[in-house]
């Protein structure tokens, strides 16, 4: 599996948002990630459509929408519409999951699902065929800059089982802490999807920053190996 860099953008200076989503390109982001919450499935509001729209005109590499909002089936046609290429809904703000993932299919788009910490992996276990990738949280969603939650490692771990037990080719992503204190030991867990806000766009040089975290997350899948 090929470990890739995800920048997210919510740490981004907002105010710079193309430039500096091209920098963490440049640093070796090959996927970008776009928070979207609603202020009611977490406590925090964000962007929607439009600011995908303008990403997608000067971003080469997917657009990866991770929704933490209810109601998702009402926005996907509108995210797929703007140019996300991959859309990520949680488990826990979904009554028809399946439906919902089809829905994503449906327009073009790659679907994941995402869990929240306290949701055991087990809750995916009638859909993990459907999706392309499953986001584990590494933190309670709604903010950037959070502390790495350790659980989440055995939560990577067990869905790395259940994906070659089962001969499935999902991905597998995490999001939430991961800065160059985490990003080996989930790289060995079996994440190779790493999402970074904080670590990527928080502080120093972005470029930078991607490429170090990148370093360290490939230094590690040799250990692993
Ligand atoms: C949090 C978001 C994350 C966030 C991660 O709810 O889903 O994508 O940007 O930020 P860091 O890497 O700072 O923990
Ligand atoms: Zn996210």
């Amino acid at each position: 599996m090929k470990i890739e860099l995800v920048p997210s953008i919510l740490s981004s200076d907002f105010s710079q948002l193309g430039a500096q989503a091209q920098q963490a390109i440049e640093g070796g982001g090959s996927v970008l990630h776009v928070d979207v919450m609603d202020g009611h499935f977490v406590p925090n509001l964000t962007v929607g459509p439009p600011v995908v729209r303008s990403l997608r005109k000067v971003i080469q590499v997917p657009m990866d929408c991770h929704l933490m909002i209810e109601n998702p089936d009402l926005f996907i046609p509108e995210f797929a519409e703007a140019g996300a290429d991959w859309i990520s809904v949680h488990q826990e703000a979904c009554v028809h999951l399946d439906r919902t993932l089809h829905l994503i299919s449906s327009h073009g788009c790659k679907p994941g699902v995402v869990l929240n910490p306290a949701t055991p992996v087990e809750m995916l276990t009638e859909v993990l065929d459907l999706v392309h990738h499953v986001l584990v949280m590494s933190v309670n969603p709604g903010f950037g800059g959070q502390k790495f939650i350790p659980n989440s490692l055995n939560k990577i771990a067990a869905l790395a089982r259940m994906r070659a037990e089962r001969k499935l080719e999902f991905r597998i992503e995490v999001d939430g802490g991961v800065d160059l204190t985490t990003v080996g030991d989930v790289v060995k867990a079996g994440a190779e999807l790493l999402v970074a806000g904080n670590a990527v766009f928080g502080h120093g040089d972005v470029r930078t920053n991607a490429a170090k975290l990148l370093e360290a997350a490939r230094s590690a899948t040799l250990a692993r190996a």
